[in-house]
């Protein structure tokens, strides 16, 4: 059976951390990312060593495997080499083979710019994914596949960069970016043809070079491992609340995270799927919108402090809050749950009281799902059950009874009030520390 790892709250719930650790099974040849881009930050901690993978698939540390990266990726070809560069020169030639679509859309510097213009209000990550959607579904996008051959490369290059100019220029009269921070932009530098055209073949050519890199097509290689009767495993990037069409709009990034962008993203259909949602103990968000349970007080910074809660790209701190069940049963209703996994559950020992949202009251009546409507939202007032405490240090409990009975009534009240059972609990961020519930 097949397994897909997706986020279910605002992202960073610890999805990197589950990948790598089901990516053990000898079984598992493929780990496979389908949308996104290095907007996404992905933990892994292995015997001490902190890796953070943007683009690489959490599966990498494996010799054993393939890692795929899905059409529905788009790539900043630089930020993918200096990933790969920076884990050849930990680990040699000792990771995972990488397989790219060459239907993969481009980041260029006119889409980072553009972000930075634009993305202040959402609070994104500034690493151009909005503006790189938005190209490839109005079809202008520049495709891994239309860097074949130098000259075709350049004449594409050279007439979106000027039609890119021309909008930017646009874009700074609306959004009156003065001449000072037009400066700071450095426009010229970063938009200069004969430097994108350069760094990027450069770029690009390097990986295409890599003995363990191959570029080419994603559905063939899935079908024949799924004939062999192989597993492969699927990793979100982002969440549930983050998806274009599910999240809460606009405060949203511009893919598909839920259970659909998996299939678009790939180009490929998984006959036997099992999937597991990743609910961090407590929730947490990075950039603007809406946030029901956040605590802006002692307790939210706590939880900051106690579980690092800082952006694993831009470093943000990110704003904490109560576990929100409604949200879990919201992430359960639009991708099917199959199984939950819940990271950072050591994070709440001494946290009291504790609470967990399990309702939404909104004009009179109580909604037990979330909703991204932002009218109720802002009605809604947040119905909260008290749980039990505890103080004991979780982080070498490995089996489900070795953790403090209040703490698996925590996720005992998650699996009664989601109806999804849990699998896999996180008490600390090393791959080892994790309990296999039953
Ligand atoms: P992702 O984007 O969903 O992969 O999550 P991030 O890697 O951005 O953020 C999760 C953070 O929590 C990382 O710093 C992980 O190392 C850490 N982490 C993951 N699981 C656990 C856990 O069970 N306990 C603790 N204390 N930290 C964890
Ligand atoms: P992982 O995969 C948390 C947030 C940004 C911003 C919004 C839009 O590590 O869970 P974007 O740059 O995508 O246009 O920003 O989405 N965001 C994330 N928040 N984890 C992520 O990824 C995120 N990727 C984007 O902070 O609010
Ligand atoms: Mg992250």
């Amino acid at each position: 059976m097949h397994t897909a790892i997706l986020g279910t709250q605002w992202g960073d719930e610890g999805k990197g951390k589950m990948v790598d650790m089901l990516a053990e099974d000898k079984k598992v040849k493929a780990v496979v990312r389908f949308q996104g881009g290095n907007n996404a930050g992905h933990t892994v901690v292995v015997k001490g060593e902190k890796y953070a993978f943007h683009l690489l698939p959490s599966g990498i540390l494996y010799q054993d495997k393939t890692c795929v990266i899905g059409n529905g990726v788009i790539i900043d070809p630089q930020v993918l080499l200096s990933e790969v560069e920076l884990l050849e020169s930990k680990l040699g030639k000792k990771h995972a083979n990488l397989l790219i679509s060459e239907k993969c859309h481009l980041i260029m510097p006119w889409h980072i710019v553009i972000d930075q213009i634009t993305g202040g209000k959402i609070g994104t990550t500034s690493r151009g994914i909005g503006p790189t959607y938005k190209d490839l579904v109005g079809r202008r996008g520049i495709r891994f596949m239309d860097s074949g051959d130098k000259k075709s490369w350049q004449e594409k290059v050279s007439e979106e960069l000027s039609w890119n100019k021309k909008y930017i220029d646009l874009l700074c009269q609306v959004y009156k970016v003065s001449k000072e921070e037009q400066n700071k932009l450095e426009l010229n530098k970063k938009l200069s043809l004969k430097t994108i055209v350069q760094n990027y073949w450069t770029w690009l050519s390097k990986l295409r070079k890599n003995s363990l890199v191959k570029v080419g097509d994603v559905s063939l290689f899935l079908d024949k491992l799924q004939q062999q009767g192989s597993k492969i495993l699927f990793e979100g990037a982002q969440a549930t609340l983050l998806d274009i069409a599910h999240g809460t709009y606009p405060y949203v990034t511009s893919s598909n995270p839920t259970l659909g962008g998996l299939y678009i993203g790939t180009g490929f259909r998984p006959k036997d799927l099992r999937v597991g949602g990743v609910v961090k103990a407590y929730t947490t968000r990075v950039g603007a919108g809406p946030f029901p349970t956040e605590l802006n007080n002692k307790i939210g910074e706590k939880l900051r402090e106690k579980g690092y809660e800082f952006g694993t790209t831009t470093g943000r701190p990110r704003r904490c809050g109560w576990l929100d069940l409604t949200i879990v049963r919201y992430a359960k209703l639009i991708n099917g749950l199959d199984f939950l996994a819940i990271p950072k559950l050591d994070v709440l020992t001494g946290i009291k009281p504790l609470k967990i949202a399990v309702g939404y009251k909104i004009n009179g009546k109580v909604k037990d799902t979330f909703t991204v409507n932002e009218k109720e939202l802002e009605k809604a007032k947040v119905v909260y059950k008290t749980v039990d405490s505890w103080k004991e240090d979780l982080t070498k409990c490995r089996r489900f009874t070795d953790l403090p009975k209040q703490a698996q009534n925590y996720i005992t009240t998650i699996e009664k009030l989601t109806g999804v059972p849990v699998k896999l609990i996180g008490v600390g961020p090393g791959r080892e520390q994790i309990i296999k519930k039953q």
